[in-house]
């Protein structure tokens, strides 16, 4: 059984930026942005050693760079593009009316 949440609203989503917004018992906000004209969602910490996206994160067109050790992730597929070890989660996406919802489980 999944476990969605509501994240934002689908006004909240803009093409070329990625937020973060917090969502009630979830440590790590969730991230949102648009790709190709859909919303990707992904937790708001780094895979490679639990930093804060929010803080650390660029969005560099198609992938999501951290800056503290310069690790790159592809957000269509959430793999990291230096080390394919590593990997961003992306969320299922889920829009109901105007409003995300993702799938945290
Ligand atoms: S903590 Fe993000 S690349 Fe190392």
């Amino acid at each position: 059984m999944a476990l969605r949440v509501r994240v934002c609203a689908v006004a909240d989503v803009v093409p070329g930026e990625m937020r973060g917004f917090d969502v009630e018992g979830v440590t790590w906000p969730v991230m949102v942005t648009e790709l190709d004209g859909a919303v990707v969602a992904f937790p708001g910490v780094c895979p490679h050693d639990d930093v804060s996206l929010v803080d650390y994160g660029l969005l560099e067109e198609r992938v999501v760079r951290c800056r503290v050790h310069g690790y790159a992730f592809d957000l269509e597929s959430g793999r990291c593009v230096h080390l394919p070890a590593l990997h961003l989660r992306r969320y299922k996406v889920t829009l109901v009316g105007a409003e995300v919802w993702v799938d945290l489980l």
